[in-house]
């Protein structure tokens, strides 16, 4: 049996739930591929070569990158191939749930089958900082349900999140976002002073969208997703990004936090539904401990 997930992660965070998947597939005898979305989308693995298909993205404005939906026009038409979906957010509401449906309804047209979706809460690489304590909660939390969530997938367990009340409309007037977030893409801006020419930002971007000329200047194209890997990841935090530039986050989280509960001027912020969402979390971690004793190293 073999299993490919096409994921698409900005900062890393989908990456490494992705990562969890792939670890618990290939314990369980499935040779697993992560096939990085990016660019142009050219030569893309069949997914009528492998038995069990993922599509793996952040959310953004709670829908799936341009890219990913892109990726649902390009792949082949399928005969009933039933497929999974995992996602990763900064915050755990409900209003999430719809960020997958224009994405799946591409996909079903092609013959593919949603079998199951699965949320991860990771830390915000946009609007925010959250603290490391945090931070480190939300990873122990996605390395302790991920295992038993992969073994769900293997075990062709149906698993839908629960509708929202007009999500359709709702996620299209969010996609206002993909347009938008190509011309916020076009004015970034480097600080020449704190630039130190490493082109690093410029060897991650995704999509190519970054172009430093010989003089050392800067330019911007027209195809940013908004991923925030060339801002998060600037070891100088150089970056300008426009519209946006208020909630940029620079700089990689401790996600091995491991000393005394940090001030966290963000407490409040959604609170109710961190604490479900690490309620349920930890529910299900114990229930699968009871039945079969796994996971005992990552509790959190
Ligand atoms: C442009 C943009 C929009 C975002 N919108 C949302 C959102 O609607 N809801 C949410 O909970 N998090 C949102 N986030 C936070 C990311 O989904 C979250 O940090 C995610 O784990 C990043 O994953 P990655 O490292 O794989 O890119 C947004 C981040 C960016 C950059
Ligand atoms: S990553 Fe930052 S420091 Fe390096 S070239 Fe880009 S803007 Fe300059
Ligand atoms: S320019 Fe930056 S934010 Fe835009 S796609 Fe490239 S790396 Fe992502």
């Amino acid at each position: 049996m073999n299993a490919i997930i096409y994921v698409f992660s900005g900062t890393g965070n989908t990456r490494r739930i992705c990562s969890l998947y792939k670890d618990e597939f290939e314990a369980n005898g499935v040779a697993t591929t992560l096939y990085d979305v990016r660019g142009a989308l050219e030569d893309l693995p069949d997914p009528n070569d492998f038995d069990l298909v993922g599509f793996a993205y952040p959310i953004h404005g709670f829908n799936a990158p341009h890219i990913m939906l892109d990726l649902a026009k390009m792949l082949p038409c399928v005969e009933k191939k039933r497929y999974f979906v995992l996602k990763s957010s900064g915050e755990p509401i409900k209003l999430n749930n719809i960020s997958s449906l224009k994405m799946n309804g591409i996909l079903k047209r092609k013959g593919y089958e949603l079998q199951s979706e699965y949320h991860y809460v990771m830390p915000y690489n946009m609007i925010f900082r959250h603290t490391d304590d945090v931070a480190t909660h939300m990873w122990r939390t996605a390395k302790a349900l991920a295992p038993i969530e992969a073994r769900e997938v293997l075990a062709g367990k149906s698993h839908l999140l629960e509708r929202v009340a007009f999500g359709h409309a709702i996620a299209w007037l969010f996609r206002i976002e993909h347009p938008a977030m190509r011309v916020n893409g076009r004015m970034f801006r480097v600080d020449a002073d704190k630039c130190i020419h490493c082109g690093k930002c410029q060897r991650v971007c995704p999509m190519g969208n970054i172009h430093i000329g010989e003089d050392g200047k800067f330019s911007f194209g027209g195809k940013c997703l908004m991923c925030t890997r060339c801002s998060f990841g600037c070891p100088t935090d150089a970056f300008n990004i426009a519209m946006l530039n208020g909630w940029r986050i620079n700089g990689n989280y401790n996600m091995d936090y491991d000393g005394a509960p940090q001030p966290n001027k963000h407490a409040k912020y959604c609170k109710k539904a961190y604490i479900r969402y690490f309620e349920n979390a930890d529910k299900k971690i114990a229930e699968a401990q009871k039945i079969c004793g796994v996971n005992q190293d990552n509790v959190v």
